[in-house]
């Protein structure tokens, strides 16, 4: 099969990640390198973000050997991080921030690169797009299990953190069986519903509570009061980290700072705890954490992360600068990373998948 035709005369890429990590960022970093040396480009890996544009000899040259069996590999050799926003870098312990975009393109010029894949979430892919506005040519790749970007169906991570969690309730399942309790586990996915929803009903959850929809309480006692009374004895209810109580807000492990967004967390144990009084039966709280984002990626995110890097290279390569890889089933197409800034895709209430939950008596506690 010919390479694709250099059309862009590019010869020099530098590649990183950015935001929380997510499985398949090192499939995505290992097609980039394969597909880019392949058309005879030299890749450079920019270390922790774009720290690596930042701070000196962050970078290193990647070649196949070095992306040799990373395919399978969570986390991401090049390192990622949240807080290393060039626009408003965190500088001392105080919550200042300081502008580095001058000193990024800087860097990026004594390079010598001709253009950048940004493999990232939301924030991160606002950042490429401010310096694709400063003239950086430059292609994003969606990344985050949360899989809440929009124009893309499916970002990678989401597949294996869906996966991971949907074990995780099919064990709960037999402990809760065996000891008639509620067992409430909390799931990742930030204002968005779609870990929860997708493990709730892949695990068989009783309960599941997204964002999307606010949830009464007594109206998910009642649903386990009826499961009791047809003689289950135990339940399972799924809850996105995200959910909150109809007129109520969302439960807070941290509070936002001038470089940190808020932290979620802790609306498990919350309702565990009102279940519990409600119901009268035992209930107890798993929360599955930052479990989710680790480990081997599934084969449906290698796929995606492969197809996402290659695009992106071809992408670069044909001249389409600005634009971000994205998945409509059954293409990767390109989408202008302008359409998806300040944007996030959420669970549509009367989406499909919703209406299949609510048709297999799932609560979502409405
Ligand atoms: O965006 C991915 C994600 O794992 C969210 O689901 C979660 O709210 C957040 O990141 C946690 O971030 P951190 O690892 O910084 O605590």
């Amino acid at each position: 099969m010919p390479a694709p035709e250099n059309r862009s005369g590019i010869q020099r890429i530098g590649v990183l990640t950015g935001g929380g990590d997510a499985p398949g960022l090192n499939a995505v970093i290992r097609a980039v390198v394969k597909a880019a040396v392949n058309c005879r480009c030299e890749v450079i890996g920019l270390e922790d973000s774009f720290d690596g544009l930042i701070e000196p000899n962050r970078w290193r040259r990647l070649t196949p050997k070095d992306v040799t069996g990373i395919l399978r590999i969570g986390g991401t050799i090049l390192g990622t991080t949240n807080r290393g926003n060039p626009f408003a870098y965190p500088v001392g312990a105080t919550g200042g921030t300081r502008d580095y975009a001058a000193r990024c393109v800087e860097m990026y010029r004594e390079l010598k690169l001709d253009a950048l894949v940004v493999i990232g979430g939301d924030g991160t892919l606002s950042i490429a797009h401010e310096f694709h506005k400063r003239g950086i040519p430059l292609v994003g790749v969606p990344k985050t299990i949360d899989n809440d970007i929009v124009e893309t169906t499916n970002t990678f991570g989401f597949d294996t953190a869906v996966s991971f969690a949907t074990e995780a309730i099919d064990r709960l399942h037999t402990t809760a069986e065996a000891h008639h309790r509620i067992m409430v586990v909390e799931v990742m996915g930030r204002y968005a519903g779609w870990i929860a929803l997708y493990s709730g009903i892949a695990g068989g959850a009783d309960v599941i509570l997204i964002p999307e929809i606010p949830y009464d309480v007594e109206k998910v006692a009642d649903g386990i009061r009826h499961r009791d009374g047809l003689g289950a004895r135990f339940s399972i209810v799924v809850v996105a980290e995200g959910a909150k109580p109809v007129g109520g807000t969302v439960t807070i492990a941290k509070a936002a700072r001038a470089d940190a967004a808020e932290r979620l967390g802790g609306i498990g144990a919350v309702v565990a705890a009102q279940l519990e009084t409600l119901t009268g039966k035992e209930s107890r709280s798993v929360l599955l954490g930052h479990l989710q984002r680790g480990g081997a990626p599934t084969s449906f995110d290698r796929i995606l992360a492969t197809r996402f890097g290659a695009r992106a290279v071809e992408l670069l390569l044909e001249g389409t600068f600005g634009h971000m890889v994205a998945f409509h089933p059954p293409d990767i197409v390109s989408v202008p990373l302008e359409k998806i800034v300040g944007r996030t895709r959420n669970v549509p209430p009367h989406f499909d998948v919703v209406r299949a939950a609510r048709a297999m008596g799932i609560s979502l506690g409405d």
